[in-house]
């Protein structure tokens, strides 16, 4: 179960670097992003789209979207990397993760703007969740993506991933990195302390 201050999630926000030094800052997504977030997807190309959902689609359903911007629900939670443009706080990036308790694993599927692809952007919010995952006390971070999305799987290659099979389905490759320490080069403090406000059910 969690309980994450609810009324207060900008306190679990962690202040990242793309590969410019610009500053973006991950936080998690509350209800007032709807709108802002099913316009991050639909101005997506078509292919970041397919890539990220594993196959076509135009924008988020409406439950998709409920679910996206209530984080913890079902220990999912969903994040978005955000950047100062022309003085607005706008979306480049974000992320979704599930916490597998049972598995000791955390699952994730993530994408960057098209207009911000290669700017390191991907990178630091990989990183960003290797820290959630070792914060979660989880021991293993992976996905799943198309065989055909060259830059995801150059993106987890080059990252220290090791890939395998999806048990499931042919068309995915699953990459995966056992985690045994969070990365000390990237600003996780904060969600350090969102962990430590999550209640275990084993532990109650
Ligand atoms: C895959 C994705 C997340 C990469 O994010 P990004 O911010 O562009 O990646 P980075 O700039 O951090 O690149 C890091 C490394 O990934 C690899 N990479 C990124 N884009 C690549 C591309 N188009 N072709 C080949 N390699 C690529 C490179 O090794 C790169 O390192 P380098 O720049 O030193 O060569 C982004 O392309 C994306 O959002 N795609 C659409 C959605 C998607 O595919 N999601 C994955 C589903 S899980």
């Amino acid at each position: 179960m969690t309980t994450l201050r609810l009324d207060d999630l900008r306190q679990y926000s962690d202040v990242l670097r793309s590969r410019s030094g610009d500053p973006m800052t991950i936080r998690f997504v509350e209800p007032r992003d709807a709108e802002e977030l099913q316009n991050y997807f639909r101005s997506l190309s078509t292919r970041s789209r397919y890539n990220r959902f594993l196959g076509a689609m135009s924008e988020l359903s409406k439950s998709q979207l409920e679910h996206f911007t209530h984080v913890g629900e079902g220990e999912r939670f969903s994040v978005v990397a955000t950047m100062n443009v022309d003085g607005f706080e706008t979306i480049v990036g974000e992320a979704r993760y599930a916490f597998h308790a049972d598995a000791g694993s955390l699952e994730f599927g993530l994408s960057i703007h098209d207009r911000w692809q290669g700017h390191g952007i991907g990178s630091s919010l990989l990183k960003n969740l290797e820290c959630r995952t070792a914060a979660f006390g989880a021991e293993r971070l992976f996905g799943d993506t198309l065989r055909s999305n060259d830059a995801m799987i150059a993106l987890a290659r080059k990252s220290g991933y090791a890939f395998t099979h999806n048990p499931d389905d042919w068309k995915l490759v699953r990459f995966e990195k056992h985690i045994d320490a969070a990365p000390k080069d990237i600003p996780c403090a904060s969600w350090k302390l969102a962990a430590e406000q999550i209640v275990h059910p084993a532990a109650m």
